[in-house]
């Protein structure tokens, strides 16, 4: 924990482009979940392809888990608040996700995992993020990393706020993981009531921000939880600032990265450039050659 950083550092700021409401589904045997960034984002929010929110008291919601599925051509990043879930793939990897953990995944040129509940009742809550991979990048070899807790650097600001910076960098303290060409920034900012929050971002990357606790003011917009802020991409913007509310103290999810500006094609979990490359994943994966 690094003490008493100033966040101050933004002179012009972004905006609110759009407040988005997530679509609420289930996903692999019955998850109940809410897709917050949808296919129909992916343009806009390149180079992110989906991010779920889950969180339920139910263990019914949750405890068909997500049994063996393939996965292609981008990164998954599960990010979990509350529950335990175990990962198993067919790279040999196999982890325990925890409360505050991190599991990023590289499916690369292709994995087939598991992702199942290790636990029959209580509360289970988290985000799953998928991240493109540049064209160059889709059929490298898979790569996984279980984060610990204790391994994402946390830092500590002078106006009131904790932030949990897992990929990419703020106010001088480096993420757990951190990735060329798309250079994903992923912070969980807390902030206390009233707390301002400053974050410088390149201007040529898209950003946007999921509350997931009380209330969220950027620039003169209030966004409530459960909903994603997607911020303007002003050439002459600097960065983002956020305020909680004075009353209550907010959370947050900040996501921004590099656009790769390629054809995205996505057919399940298969995420390639062209429709050549996804006939072949979904012929790799009949023929047993993706694991
Ligand atoms: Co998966």
């Amino acid at each position: 924990m690094t003490a008493a950083l100033s966040s101050l550092t933004v002179a012009r700021p972004r905006r609110v482009e759009r407040v988005v409401t997530g679509q609420r589904t289930s996903d692999g045997a019955g998850v109940k979940l809410t897709r917050v960034l949808t296919h129909d984002l992916q343009r806009r929010l390149d180079p992110f392809l989906m991010l779920d929110a889950f969180g339920t008291d139910n263990p019914g919601d949750y405890i068909g888990g997500f049994p063996d599925h393939p996965h292609r051509g981008f990164e998954t990043v599960t990010y979990m608040l509350e529950g335990r879930m175990r990962h198993r793939d067919s790279a040999g990897h196999e982890g325990l996700l925890t409360p505050g953990a991190v599991q990023w995944m590289t499916a690369g040129r292709g994995v087939i995992h598991s992702e199942m509940p290790e636990q029959q009742e209580g509360r289970m809550e988290g985000f799953q993020l998928w991240l493109n991979l540049p064209g160059k990048d889709k059929m490298s070899p898979p790569w996984y990393r279980d984060i610990a807790p204790a391994e994402i650097p946390e830092l500590r600001t002078a106006e009131g706020g904790t932030v949990r910076v897992i990929a990419g960098e703020s106010h001088g303290v480096a993420g757990a993981v951190q990735r060329a060409v798309t250079e994903p920034l992923y912070l969980d900012l807390h902030l206390d009531p009233g707390a301002v929050f400053a974050q410088p971002l390149a201007a040529s990357h898209n950003a946007f921000v999921y509350v997931y606790r009380g209330a969220m003011r950027i620039e003169g917009t209030e966004v409530p939880a459960q909903r994603m802020a997607i911020l303007t991409n002003d050439a002459a913007s600097d960065g983002v600032i956020l305020s909680a509310t004075a009353d209550t103290p907010a959370r947050a999810l900040l996501i921004a990265g590099a656009p790769l500006a390629e054809p995205i094609v996505q057919h399940g979990p298969f995420v390639m450039n062209s429709n050549e490359e996804i006939f072949q994943a979904v012929e790799d994966f009949r023929a047993g050659r993706l694991a």
